[in-house]
């Protein structure tokens, strides 16, 4: 491991923001097949334990280096705001920022998304952002958005609770807006091109821009959205209320596939590494 690595973990242990739970507290290890989950002591006690007051709590799942959720706990004061992540020296930067500028409403969570009704109770987040999700183009029940994730966001999700998926990822919009349709969810907005500069020459027709979007969506840009902006890719946009149990899409993941094209994995590029 390298040592700018080694020097993050470690300083990561001394930020009171960033909880970084061992899986082995949370994953029970009972030999039958499937995931068995025990409840960690932060599970309906995020708002008493960690921020101090009730105010709504907002996820972000796969935050990164935390962009977004340090830019939104900026903006919105009164509500409560947690990255969630797997990779440590990512989330240092959010935490590092979160410290040093004692921002009282943001906090990081170091787990697996897979594990999140172990951290939350029912009702106890009132929002979701999957922002720049991995598309997961050979693995449906891996994307954030998938079924089979959707039933563990309702397990913890306030009744009426957003979740909203920002990416570059055509496929991943097109196969979200799939899972939405086939769940009966309503859709609140949604955008093939926030920014609307118009898509590719040749890319499939793109629904019309439905609903308003909410300001922050132009306005916060990460660390992946900036690099995939750079490279061209239209950002697309879609808000809904999962309500009820999802259904599986009726969706075509050959053409989209085909449509998404070369799309450029950053996570993948050596130097981007993190
Ligand atoms: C493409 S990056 C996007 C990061 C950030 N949202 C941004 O836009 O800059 C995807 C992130 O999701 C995280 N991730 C993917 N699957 C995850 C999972 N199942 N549990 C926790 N984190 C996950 C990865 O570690 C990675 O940091």
């Amino acid at each position: 491991m390298g040592h700018d690595k080694l020097r993050k973990f470690a300083e990561n242990e001394t930020f009171s923001c960033l909880k970084q739970p061992s899986s082995e507290g949370v994953v029970l290890r009972t030999g039958e097949p499937g995931l068995h989950l025990q409840d960690h002591p932060l599970k309906g006690r995020w708002g008493a334990d960690v921020f101090g007051n009730d105010r709504p709590i907002v996820l972000e799942l796969g935050c990164g280096k935390g962009d977004y959720t340090v830019a939104l706990a900026e903006r919105f004061p009164s509500m409560n705001f947690i990255g969630v992540d797997i990779k440590g020296a990512r989330l240092w930067k959010g935490a590092k920022y979160v410290t040093e500028n004692k921002i009282a409403n943001a906090a990081f969570l170091r787990t697996r998304v897979e594990f999140l009704e172990a951290f939350f109770a029912p009702g106890e987040v009132a929002e979701i952002w999957l922002t720049f999700s991995d598309p997961q183009l050979k693995s449906p029940s891996s994307r954030l958005s998938s079924p089979e994730f959707l039933r563990r966001y309702c397990r913890f999700l306030a009744p009426g609770g957003t979740v909203h998926l920002k990416t570059d990822s055509r496929f991943l919009h097109e196969y979200t807006k799939a899972v939405v349709k086939a769940s009966d969810y309503p859709v609140l907005a949604c955008s093939a091109d926030v920014y609307v500069k118009g898509l590719p020459a040749g890319a499939p027709p793109a629904a019309p821009q439905q609903g308003k979007l909410p300001p922050v969506v132009t306005e916060i840009q990460t660390f992946y959205e900036k690099m995939f902006l750079a490279e061209g890719y239209p950002i697309t946009y879609v808000a809904f209320t999962p309500c009820g149990e999802p259904a599986a899409p009726d969706f075509d993941e050959k053409f989209w596939k085909q449509a998404e094209g070369g799309r450029r994995s950053f996570s993948h590029a050596p130097h981007k590494k993190q």
